[in-house]
Formats: C-alpha cells, structure tokens, sequence
C-alpha cells in the first residue's frame, strides 16, 4: 500500500499531467487556427499599409482623419485578437465567476470568424437579447467551444452552414450553448467513443496537424465541474449538435418553495 507521502505525490503528478493534456489539445487548436489568423493579420497590416500610405500622398485634414480612423481600427482589431489567443494559450486558474454566456460566445468567435470563413463556413448566429448569466471559469469554457467549433468546421470538408445559438432554458434553469454543423454526422459506432480520452478519426495532415482526441473528453469534464451537460445528436451525411447546458446564476432547480425573485442573486 502506497505511504499518505506518496498518495499525495501521485496525485501531485496526476494534476500535472492533467495540465500538459489541457495544453496539448490547446496547442491542438492554436495549431488548427494558426494559418487563418496569419491570413487574417497579412489583411490587417494590408489595410494599415495603404492608408498610411493615403495619409502621406493626400494632406488634407478630412483624408488624413479617415486614414487614421482606419489605421486605429485596424489595430484595434488586431489587439482583439492577440490578447484573445494570449489569453487562451495561457494556463488558466481554476476560478469561477458569473458570466454572460453571450458574450463570452462572441469572444471566441472572433478568434474563429477568419478560419471559417476560409474554409466557407457561413456562421449564423442566435442569441438571447438579454444576458445569460452563468457561473463559470471563462477560459476553460471557452476551450470547450473552441474545440466544438472547429470539430464542426472539420466536419464540413466543402464547407456549408454552422449556427451558433446561445438560448436561456429558464424551465431547466440552463443556459444553452449549441453548435450546430452541417457535416458528415457520426455514426452510432463512432458515437459511443467520441468522448473517450484520446479517440480521434483525424489523420495528421500535410502540417502534422492531427487531433489529439482530447478536446471532448476534456470538455466533457470541465462541462461536468460546472455541474452542468454535453449533449449530441447527429445524423450521418446531415450534421451534428453540440449543445452545453450550465446552470444559470441563481436561479433555483430543485427548490420550489420561495418565489423565484428571491432566488435570483445579482448577476
Ligand atoms: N461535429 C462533429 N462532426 C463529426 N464528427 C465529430 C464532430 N465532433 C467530434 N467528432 C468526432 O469525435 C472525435 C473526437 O473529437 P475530439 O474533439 O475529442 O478530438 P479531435 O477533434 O479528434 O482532436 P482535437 O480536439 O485535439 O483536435 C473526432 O475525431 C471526430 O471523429
Ligand atoms: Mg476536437
């Protein structure tokens, strides 16, 4: 029998190992979006380079302003993403707080919007007008969408539709993060396996670039932390759903015995 001294070594090093899988199938998905963002910043320095370059050649006050309201925006952009993949690649905390599901969804889709577009992805998008609120670690769920997405993306080799939606399930006492794709779909044998730790279909490509096989299983557990649900459905040569369900803040499931204002803590 392994000595308490040892226990603790060993879970040491379990947690460890825990930390270099998340960051594996992290780096799997910097490496799936690492050419579209260097597309994409190739565009931005585009943009910056002509109109600094109308600024010099026009010196009147109205062209030289626009040229500067370009070049900004442009930077700005570019600042969006780096500090978004920044602080996506860092290792994260394990602290929770309450968060607007919307808006975290609309944070890493700018992270995405350039490697769908290049692979003629159309993203349709429908989200709740008001905030869905729940208690999460932002990093972590945000590497579970990332991870779906791009498995959607993935699946649709020539491309086609993926509809995001982001829906409040005040019956459940849910919100609900789905992705939706148009591709392959799975079949009920593949299925069973998609969250075992390790499971993939894809091959390296021409990059080396292959999957981990973790981001499911890994989204799973984080999904399950929350105390929340993964669900799937699909249909084979018609698509598959993904959708996230994570308690909503506050907001009582069990209990019906105070009315419901009581229950609903300040977002
Ligand atoms: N939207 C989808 N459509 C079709 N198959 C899917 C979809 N999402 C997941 N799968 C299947 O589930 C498997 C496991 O997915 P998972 O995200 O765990 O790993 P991966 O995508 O292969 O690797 P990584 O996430 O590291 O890139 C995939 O290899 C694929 O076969
Ligand atoms: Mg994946």
């Amino acid at each position: 029998m392994a000595a308490p001294h040892d226990c603790a070594e060993l879970e040491r090093k379990i947690q460890d190992l825990q930390q270099q899988l998340i960051q594996a199938q992290k780096m799997s998905t910097v490496g799936s979006l690492a050419s579209s963002m260097t597309h994409e910043f190739n565009n931005i320095l585009t943009t910056v380079i002509n109109y600094a370059k109308l600024g010099l050649r026009h010196k009147d006050a109205a062209t030289r302003e626009k040229a500067f309201d370009k070049i900004l925006a442009a930077g700005q952009r570019a600042a969006k993403i780096t500090t978004g993949m920044l602080s996506f690649s860092r290792r994260g905390n394990d602290t929770r707080e309450a968060l607007d599901l919307v808006a975290l969804v609309q944070e890493v889709l700018v992270l995405v919007a350039k490697d769908l577009q290049m692979h003629r992805v159309r993203l349709q998008t429908h989200f709740e007008a008001e905030p869905v609120v729940a208690e999460i670690n932002a990093g972590q769920v945000q590497q579970v969408l990332l991870n779906l997405i791009i498995n959607a993306r993935q699946a649709m080799e020539a491309g086609g539709q993926m509809t995001i939606q982001v829906r409040r399930n005040t019956e459940a006492g849910v919100g609900e993060i789905s992705v939706r794709d148009a591709g392959h779909g799975i079949p009920p044998e593949t299925l069973r396996k998609i969250f075992d730790p390790h499971f993939t279909t894809k091959t390296p490509d021409a990059q080396g670039q292959g999957g981990t096989g973790l981001g499911l299983s890994l989204a799973r557990e984080v999904i399950e932390a929350h105390h929340g649900r993964i669900r799937v459905e699909s249909t084979v040569g018609q698509g598959t759903t993904f959708t996230l369900k994570l308690p909503l803040v506050g907001v009582a499931t069990t209990s019906r015995a105070e009315p419901a204002e009581k229950l609903v803590k300040k977002a």
